[in-house]
């Protein structure tokens, strides 16, 4: 379980197979199984061209033929690389920043060891019911991030372009979706995609929508972070004022959904400097800590509150636990234990359907309550224990909600 919350890629890669038994522990709220929906296809591994890892090797991507009209294309995440990245040391892997040296011999440096079949793949990219209820049958292509470099190096309009060809199919829809760094080459670069995506299917009428997960807005309070990205910035060849930014985004004229964790663990613990939150809840911190954490967390919601209302056709689906990487986990993606407001709210998966099926008026989602009243999502039953007051709570929900039906059925 424990895992889930790194999400980090290698994991993905070498926990083949695993998932079904990680979920087990605290699975309370898991549907019942469903033998149509309940079988898990791999990606297959493909080589994209002109397009290069760090090391030289050719960069990759994982493909799903899917069997609907909507094609993903996801920019997976993965932070930079910098001469020296001493400094960030103490966090281990997670704070996505390396030396280049080093970047160069992992999965986010080369293509070397990638395997031919991507068997863990989840959530957005999952291909059953269980793991992604509506798009399950859409084709996907899951873009791997290999050039340490916001993916300015490995990608670009002549390399997007191969990558749709390769796909074979004239979608009627085109999600471009993208967590982290993957997310703000997307911001940067949509004109330029959607340049291709017009010139390559022509007649036909290819609609495009953005998901960006974890993209983080605010990294004003550490000299550090700036420092490390402004040399990847200046060797991509953009500024600061392209990611990290509000004004980034509201230049964006595509419809784009964002999901984003109000207690997102890669801007607490690494960007601001908060060592209590442990990546999966908040239990360690103090009142003070909690305080300064409300105030970096209401201040990103009300931006994002903001931009959502000078753009009516986004969406936004915003909660309230501590996550990073919420479209590409089945578990944050698609489950009962990750909903605004929980309980009741609805999936993540259900609300950006809505959206992209523009079924609904209202896409804008997020909690009101802080860290841990969304309780199913706030990890407050870890170390292998059931909260005794969430137990309860869930207990008594379920009994409310049967009689729901019952009426509802005797109305009938
Ligand atoms: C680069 O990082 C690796 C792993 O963190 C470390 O072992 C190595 O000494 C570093 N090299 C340089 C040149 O900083
Ligand atoms: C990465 O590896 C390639 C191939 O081994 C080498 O040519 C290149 O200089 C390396 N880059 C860095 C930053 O170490």
């Amino acid at each position: 379980m424990f895992f889930f919350y790194f999400a980090s890629l290698i994991y993905l890669l070498i926990a083949q197979g695993e998932e079904e038994e990680s979920f087990d522990d605290n699975d309370f709220l898991r549907p019942p199984p469903d033998d149509e929906g309940s079988l898990a296809h791999p990606l297959h591994r493909t080589y994209l061209q002109d397009s290069y890892c760090m090391d030289g090797t050719q960069a990759a991507a994982y493909v799903f033929e899917g069997s609907t009209d909507d094609l993903i294309m996801y920019f997976y995440s993965g932070g930079i690389c910098i001469e020296d990245s001493t400094k960030f040391l103490k966090y281990g892997d997670y704070a996505y920043i390396d030396n280049c040296t080093y970047r160069n011999t992992t999965f986010y440096g080369t293509s070397n060891g990638y395997p031919e079949e991507f068997n863990a793949n989840q959530g957005l990219m999952g291909n059953n019911k269980y793991q992604n209820v509506h798009l399950r049958k859409a084709h996907k292509m899951f873009l791997m991030y290999c050039d340490g470099n916001m993916w300015y190096q490995q990608m670009n309009p002549q390399v997007f372009k191969g990558s749709l060809l390769q796909m074979k199919l004239i979608p009627k829809r085109i999600i471009l979706a993208g967590s982290g760094v993957g997310g703000w080459y997307l911001v940067n670069k949509y004109n330029e995609l959607r340049t291709v995506i017009k010139d390559l299917y022509q007649e036909e009428e290819v609609e495009i929508r953005i998901l960006l997960d974890s993209v983080i807005f605010d990294i004003s309070r550490n000299k550090d972070i700036i420092d490390a990205y402004t040399e990847a910035t200046k060797r991509a060849g953009i500024t600061m004022n392209d990611i990290f930014s509000f004004d980034a985004l509201k230049k964006v004229d595509i419809p784009t959904f964002i999901v984003h964790s109000q207690y997102d663990w890669w801007q607490l613990e690494i960007c601001d400097g908060f060592e209590c939150i442990g990546k999966i809840h908040l239990d360690k911190c103090t009142p003070k800590e909690k305080k300064q954490i409300e105030k970096i967390r209401l201040n990103i919601l009300q931006q994002l509150k903001d931009l959502m209302k000078s753009k009516p056709d986004w969406g936004l689906w915003a909660i309230s636990c501590v996550f990073n990487e919420l479209v590409i986990w089945t578990e944050s993606w698609n489950h009962p234990k990750f909903q605004i407001p929980m309980m009741k709210g609805g999936l993540l998966s259900d609300k950006f359907q809505d959206w992209l099926e523009n079924r609904v008026d209202n896409n804008v989602h997020y909690d009101i309550v802080s860290w841990p009243d969304n309780k199913p999502c706030s990890n407050i039953y870890h170390n292998g224990k059931i909260d005794p007051q969430l137990d309860e709570m869930m207990r008594n929900y379920e009994i409310k909600e049967s009689r729901r039906k019952r009426e509802e059925k005797y109305d009938l």
